[in-house]
């Protein structure tokens, strides 16, 4: 099978296993102002604001399975190896427990600390907040291993390298209110991949795509993997 798919998911993939998504109408971003918790500052004027938002979180994925649209990348990576990438903008690890390994999670974690006074970092399940000493310099200053807004995300140069050398890029469960992985699709087609969106409803993202299919990713990705592994190309209408 000729070419390299770069896949794109955000919390859109999550939704049907439960995982709140952030600007839907129950979104994650209905009960907290975003400042007050994903931002160096917010940690900076309440670590334990934000240690409690994200234990939570961490707590909450204890309770989720990984769904059939994880569960057909994984599907996909079986058959394709090297050549299927997926960058993630979700801290969830949904992805790894259907069986994904190919991964980047460009916004961090959640199952991960990061030290910030010796910058180690940790496989994390239990809490945070009550600020548990770190594993490799005793300090308590362990802090969720995500991207807060205004910090710069993992892996760039990685993640351009792939969309230059990706054939097809594809665009799973994601609003496109956030860049820099909103841009990723004007550079995929920049270097001539050919582009699907997979969501819900059109997104802010919709334009740029050549190709567009609006459902439930659960219905929607199974369906597309399906094809590919059907030798029915990369992408078709
Ligand atoms: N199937 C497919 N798409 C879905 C589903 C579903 N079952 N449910 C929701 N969606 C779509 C929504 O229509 C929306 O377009 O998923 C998208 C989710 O958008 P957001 O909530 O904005 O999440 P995301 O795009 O991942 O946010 C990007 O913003 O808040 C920051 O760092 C955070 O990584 C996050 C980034």
């Amino acid at each position: 099978m000729a070419g390299r798919i770069v896949v794109l998911t955000g919390a859109g993939i999550s939704a049907e296993s439960g995982v709140p998504t952030f600007r839907d109408a129950d979104g994650l971003w209905e009960g907290h102002r975003v400042e007050d918790v994903a931002t160096p500052e917010a940690y900076e004027t309440s670590p334990s604001t934000v240690h409690r938002f994200y234990d939570a979180r961490r707590q909450a994925l204890g309770a989720v399975e990984p769904n059939a649209a994880h569960h057909a990348l994984a599907r996909l990576e079986e058959h394709l190896g090297d050549d299927l990438l997926v960058v993630t903008q979700n801290i969830d690890d949904l992805h790894e427990r259907a069986g994904s390994r190919h991964v980047i999670h460009m916004h961090g974690e959640l199952r991960k600390a990061l030290c910030r006074a010796c910058e180690g970092r940790f496989e994390w399940t239990g809490d945070l907040g009550d600020f548990p000493p770190c594993p490799g310099c005793q300090h308590s200053e362990l802090r969720p291993d995500v991207v807060w807004f205004g910090e710069i995300p993992y892996e760039m140069d990685t993640i351009i390298e792939a969309l230059a050398d990706a054939t097809a890029f594809v665009s799973i469960g994601t609003s496109g209110a956030v860049y820099p992985a909103a841009g990723f699709v004007q550079q995929a087609r920049r270097f001539g991949a050919d582009t699907l969106e997979l969501n819900l409803v059109p997104s802010d993202g919709t334009p740029w795509f050549a190709r567009a299919r609006h459902g439930r990713a659960g219905e929607l990705v199974p369906a597309w993997v399906d094809e590919v592994l059907a030798g029915r190309g990369l992408l078709t209408s």
